[in-house]
């Protein structure tokens, strides 16, 4: 049984097709059409709603409101929260404060995208930050609007949000509150279908009981084949209840990240480690995607254009991979055999992904190259990370995406240039070419393979320029981070 709120009611979900999306479920089990679908692909933000779930125990805030695309968010992932959609915002009488925002500031037109933008605003509102331009346009990464234009979007999400959120759900809070609280004192079982396990060992159990089933964290990846490729999955194993999948640890050596944390929840500490990755870490997909994408998704799904396993490469991170009864650990490197296929055996799951601290004489940068800042998909990505010896090479791990059928590294950028001078413009130049031959990348929509070569080349010059200069890698801010 899956249980949950919807708005103050708990349902209980017996029975459901184990590749029933959320969207399919308000839409065509509730008779909700106020949240809409556009791309069915977690591109547009059409048919974002909220969940909220209890805060951490640590953190003074109650409750946490956090955006998803219902679109490619599956029903295990709403077991012991609640679901806010747009119909909830108005209390019946009058428009909730976030809706009379954007009509005051003009900010819709045709009105598809509008329950979108409604339902990343009132998330924004509940944060309670007082958000300034850039963390406005952060929360609203993963909505898309195609005739209003956003400066009055903007402005009615700034104006709306200085205010302290005072409206029914905060007027309820503390019953939201005790009501969650009570459904996550149960532990989730799922349907027939639909298996959430809350520990290691009930997690095994069911690994082994159904061998052909298909795992999923986050399922921003794997929902597409339900949405756009039309498959269909008999039987789901969701990670995302098990403890132990759920932690984050960090010593003087290494931060290791429970695999199935959601991105967001894993981004302060990956910023807070290697500030360098900004560019991938605040860039990746759009908030409502981060919400629900883990990193440990990201891996298993072998994606040759998923941003992090590019930067996990270059940090040379180590993979825990468990079958419930031992764990092994391997070097990232050794896990991606071809496209979309992996060491991992059926009966194992990456339950931790460990990555060495960075050390003073690295020097590391990540660049992604895509034609949107946000909620888009990488043409070419690019991590280098540079350990130095005196000022000559000594060392050098680099991770890249959208160049090859997988996640890849390139050795022969340490085999040509180590031992010489960083700075030298013979680094530079055999770098660029090193780069622009390692790989034969294929044309697609997103890019050429002319352009993705020269593009590899480009940025290792790019990464060697702002080498030059004492810290300019080490201070370069992506805005929105
Ligand atoms: Fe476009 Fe869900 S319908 S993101
Ligand atoms: Fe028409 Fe935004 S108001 S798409």
């Amino acid at each position: 049984m899956i249980r949950f709120l919807i708005n103050n009611d708990f349902v209980e979900l017996n029975e459901a097709r184990a590749d029933l999306t959320l969207l399919q479920f308000i839409r065509e089990h509730r008779k909700k059409t106020g949240t809409k679908e556009g791309c069915a692909a977690g591109d547009c933000g059409a048919c974002t709603v909220v969940l909220v779930e209890p805060t951490s125990p640590d953190n003074p805030k109650k409750l946490n409101y956090r955006t998803v695309n219902s679109c490619i968010t599956l029903m295990s992932a709403v077991h012991g929260k609640q679901l806010l959609f747009v119909e909830h915002l108005s209390d019946g009488k009058h428009l909730h404060p976030v809706q009379q925002a954007l009509v005051e500031h003009h900010g819709s037109q045709c009105g598809f995208c509008t329950p979108g933008f409604i339902m990343s605003m009132f998330a924004l509102y509940h944060s309670n930050t007082q958000p300034n331009r850039d963390e406005v346009l952060h929360a609203l990464s993963g909505n898309l609007c195609r005739c209003t234009g956003y400066r009055p979007i903007i402005d009615a999400t700034l104006a709306v949000c200085k205010q302290t959120p005072h409206d029914q759900f905060s007027a309820r809070e503390d019953e939201t509150l005790a009501a969650l609280m009570s459904l996550s004192n149960e532990r989730p079982s799922g349907t027939a279908n639909i298996h959430t396990p809350t520990t290691r060992e009930a997690l095994k159990a069911l690994v082994k009981k159904y061998p052909q089933a298909q795992l999923v964290a986050g399922s921003t990846d794997l929902s597409l084949q339900f949405t756009q490729q039309l498959k269909e999955v008999q039987t789901l194993i969701s990670v995302t209840h098990v403890d132990t999948l759920k932690q984050c640890t960090k010593n003087k050596h290494s931060l290791t990240i429970g695999a199935a944390v959601p991105l967001s929840d894993a981004a302060p500490l990956l910023l807070n480690a290697f500030p360098q990755a900004a560019e991938l870490v605040t860039r990746f997909a759009s908030l409502p995607i981060r919400n629900q994408a883990t990193i440990g998704g990201n891996v298993a799904n072998a994606s040759p254009i998923g941003d992090m396993p590019p930067l996990l490469l270059a940090l040379n991170a180590t993979l825990h991979l468990d079958n419930g009864e031992k764990v092994r650990t391997l070097p990232i490197s050794e896990f991606f055999t071809g496209y979309r296929k992996t060491v991992l055996a059926n009966d194992e799951w990456i339950s931790a992904i460990e990555l060495p601290l960075k050390q003073p004489n690295q020097t590391l940068a990540a660049y992604k190259i895509s034609k949107r800042f946000e909620d888009d998909i990488s043409a070419v990505c690019a991590v280098f990370n540079v350990t130095l010896e005196n000022g000559k090479v000594e060392a050098i791990r680099s991770g890249f995406g959208g160049v090859a059928a997988m996640p890849s590294t390139c050795t022969s950028l340490e085999s040509v240039l180590k031992g010489k001078q960083f700075s030298s413009n013979e680094c530079l130049n055999l770098g660029k070419q090193v780069l622009f031959d390692a790989f034969t990348p294929i044309d697609d929509v997103r890019a050429s393979a002319a352009y993705r070569k020269t593009v590899l080349a480009n940025l290792w010059h790019r990464f060697w320029l702002e080498s030059q200069t004492a810290n300019n890698i080490e201070t370069r801010v992506v805005q929105h981070a």
